[in-house]
């Protein structure tokens, strides 16, 4: 995600995650648990070794602080289309082995499945994708990036984009989260996967993935971002249900969810 007319890391974003094949970054992601990394479903191409770098706001030249950890299996949601429109872009990666949190590395909160963050609010996307639309897409900046957005729910963003691109159909549909900056803040091209967050009483809670956008930072055309809450229970299932193994340490670490009344809990 550079994001496109965002500015160099100044929070810490410790839950930022660098998805890699061959060690060459492919994608962001999110920390959710110890064993457990969001990322989109359009970031995963088959059979790849992937790694992920957890831990550091450098993406090449990192530090002591920093983490790779092999990735054993990702899922990817059993609906994903990547037709027309991106839809169910989402997918979880079971990590090797379980992080040790620190000050650098620390999962984010996700919201519960009725949460709907508002029209308005302002969030922050991170990511190490491309700063500007027009540059290719290796040449990606070193330190993590950070931009502030505005939320747009679906219905409007699919308002805005149809009208852009003459849609007739609908290109922005239910399961999704708009954001928007007018100063051209962005999300972009390697910058997928990774989490759109908004802070609510202290605590970060990650509302979006991002997904896709048509160019990027360009002057009304919102980016998409899957919508975490809408899928909530696709991700409990998947890090708890029979199909894992083991619950990849979701109860030994301590899991926030935030309630539709925004009244925090820890499971
Ligand atoms: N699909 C892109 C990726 O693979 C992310 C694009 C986001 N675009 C945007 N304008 N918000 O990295």
């Amino acid at each position: 995600m550079r994001i496109v007319g965002g500015s160099p890391a100044k929070e810490k974003w410790p839950w930022q995650v660098s998805l890699r094949i061959n060690d060459i970054h492919v994608c962001g992601g999110s920390l959710i648990a110890n064993r457990w990394v969001l990322t989109a479903a359009h970031c995963v191409f088959g059979h790849w070794e992937y790694t992920v770098m957890i831990g550091d706001v450098h993406l090449t030249t990192t530090s002591k602080m920093a983490v790779h950890v092999p990735v054993k299996d990702i899922v990817i949601h059993q609906n994903y289309r990547a037709s027309v429109t991106i839809q169910n872009d989402i997918a979880l990666a079971l990590l090797e082995f379980p992080v040790n949190y620190s000050s650098h590395i620390q999962p984010v909160c996700f919201p519960e499945q009725a949460f709907m963050v508002q029209a308005g609010t302002k969030c922050w996307v991170t990511g190490w994708g491309k700063v500007r639309e027009t540059d290719p897409k290796e040449v990606i900046p070193e330190i993590l990036q950070e931009a502030e957005l505005s939320i747009i729910r679906y219905q409007k963003c699919n308002e805005i984009l149809k009208k852009k691109t003459g849609s007739f159909t609908n290109v922005v549909k239910e399961g999704t989260v708009c954001g928007y900056s007018s100063l051209g803040k962005d999300s972009c091209q390697g910058d997928s996967g990774g989490p759109l967050v908004c802070e609510f009483n202290e605590t970060w809670v990650q509302v979006g993935v991002v997904s896709w956008g048509i160019g990027c930072g360009r002057k009304d055309h919102p980016g998409v971002y899957t919508e975490v809450s809408f899928y909530r229970d696709w991700l409990m299932y998947q890090m708890t249900g029979p199909s894992s193994a083991d619950s990849g340490g979701l109860f030994i670490h301590p899991l926030c969810l935030v309630l539709p009344l925004g009244i925090l809990v820890t499971l």
